[in-house]
């Protein structure tokens, strides 16, 4: 049956049919209860502290919302569609529970404001979980760097063999960007966590609030400072989809990587049987699904970016209907980061690099060259003659189908008299890594400090991984 509404004093008609389904944002903004419930609480306290309400109202409407939140996690509550939103289904309930108290919980207080503090609590609660998961999947690579920390591999530029590099830098590049996106994330947390209840529909409310007191039970950490924008502002969200997006694009780039080395062409890695999947006709197959529904999976954050970029775009001041279209992005934004970063913490530690395939490969592509020059500049030669000089030498190796470090001295000689018998130690894998011992380089010692000091940023942070 349809529910008089809870605003239809100044309404002669009943709403439309269609436009009730149109305009009904409860079959996604329920999963905003517990916080439009504690954001309630909150705010009869206050009114109770400021003569407002009684104590013997207080009471009630905080038992009545307690019960309504009890009947809701055990499935007993029934949602009603013509309530249109979370706050009129609550609130509703709450005057059948209780009688006239329940009619006084909106007193000095808005829809406007009420969903925006619900949704910065939510997502204030979201973020730290998705801070913790970003956190599991460093750790996981972190743990998998220090294991791979003497796994030589070919690096690449234009995808084409470049230097070798060791596995464990590789994987240590991949924590670099998770780590500036915990960061980032970690950062938009302060702008989330600001309450801006008491900013009713726009102007702020006649009665003497106390603003403090809510902020503080709600465990925000600032209040807003303008009822305006306190009710229309939604960048909190857009700078967190975005920070989202670029985690997806992080996500996604490691993803497009290993579906390369699973690929036949490089065969580097091992993922775990059981985060891949069969085909149905092909019997020999094992395909890296994570990997690729991640890599996709990046387009529908990308998307609720530019979907709430352009929710915002054309919105006079304070709060518009609009606004109402913010939940599905940033919820989906939150549900898809949060599954992928959950499948990849346990994907991880099944990798398994194919150490042989990876040295095979480095070893090809005359990944030592630039070594070969940094040698005949050691020993005097200017840089771009040693270019020039080792350019002819790989020239010769194509030609002759040989290894740099296969080709004899004498051969060598030809090319550079100041070549001598210790250019072999530049030449082999090795000795590429090795001699980039730097801060920031690939040599396995310096992958093995890397990995000790990423720890420990981990274990130091406040929101840890679970
Ligand atoms: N469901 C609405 C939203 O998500 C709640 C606020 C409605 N306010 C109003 N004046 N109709 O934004």
């Amino acid at each position: 049956m349809k529910q008089k509404k809870l605003w239809g004093g100044r309404f002669s008609t009943s709403t439309n049919d269609l436009m009730e389904a149109y305009s009904a944002s409860i079959g996604f903004d329920w999963r905003l209860y517990k916080q439009d419930i504690a954001g309630s609480i909150a705010h009869a306290r206050m009114l109770c502290s400021q003569k407002v309400l009684t104590e013997d109202e207080f009471n009630k409407i905080e038992n009545g919302l307690i019960e309504i939140r009890e009947d809701i996690e055990q499935g007993r509550f029934e949602w009603d569609e013509s309530y249109e939103d979370i706050h009129m289904n609550i609130e509703a309930n709450l005057t059948k529970k209780i009688g006239e108290a329940g009619k006084k919980l909106h007193t000095g207080r808005s829809r406007n404001d009420q969903i925006a503090t619900d949704i910065r609590l939510y997502l204030r609660d979201e973020i730290d979980s998705l801070l913790r998961l970003i956190s599991g999947v460093q750790r996981a690579l972190v743990e998998l760097a220090a294991r791979e920390a003497d796994t030589i591999m070919p690096g690449y530029t234009h995808m084409q063999s470049a230097q070798p590099v060791t596995f464990g830098h590789h994987l240590l590049a991949w924590n670099e960007m998770l780590d500036r996106d915990y960061d980032r994330i970690f950062e938009c947390r302060k702008r989330v966590n600001c309450s801006p209840l008491g900013s009713a529909a726009l102007a702020g409310t006649s009665y003497e609030i106390n603003r403090k007191m809510t902020a503080d039970e709600l465990g925000f950490e600032e209040i807003t400072r303008n009822s305006l924008d306190a009710v229309s502002d939604r960048d909190f969200a857009i700078e967190f989809t975005a920070h989202g997006s670029l985690l997806m694009v992080h996500l996604s780039r490691m993803s497009e990587e290993m579906v390369l080395w699973t690929s036949d062409g490089f065969d580097f890695v091992d993922l775990g049987d059981d985060f891949c999947t069969g085909s149905s006709i092909m019997p020999q197959k094992k395909n890296p699904d994570v990997a690729e529904l991640t890599r996709g999976k990046c387009g529908r954050v990308t998307g609720n970016l530019m979907a709430l970029l352009v929710l915002m775009k054309g919105q006079p001041l304070a709060y518009n209907r609009d606004n109402q279209e913010d939940k599905e992005p940033l919820f989906d934004t939150i549900d898809t980061l949060s599954i992928c970063l959950q499948v990849f913490e346990a994907m991880i530690p099944g990798i398994v690099a194919k150490r042989d395939k990876m040295r095979e490969a480095a070893s090809k592509g005359y990944s030592t060259a630039t070594d070969l020059a940094d040698y005949l500049v050691r020993k005097s030669i200017p840089f771009r003659d040693a270019h020039e000089i080792v350019g002819k030498v790989v020239g010769h190796a194509v030609a002759q189908n040989l290894q740099l470090e296969n080709i004899p001295l004498t051969k060598l000689r030809e090319f550079s008299d100041a070549i001598e018998e210790d250019v072999y130690d530049v030449l082999t894998l090795e000795g590429s890594v090795n001699a980039r011992d730097h801060l920031g380089g690939t040599a396995p010692g310096q992958v093995k400090l890397a990995a000790a000091a990423a720890s420990k940023i981990l274990a130091a942070r406040m929101i840890k991984a679970s």
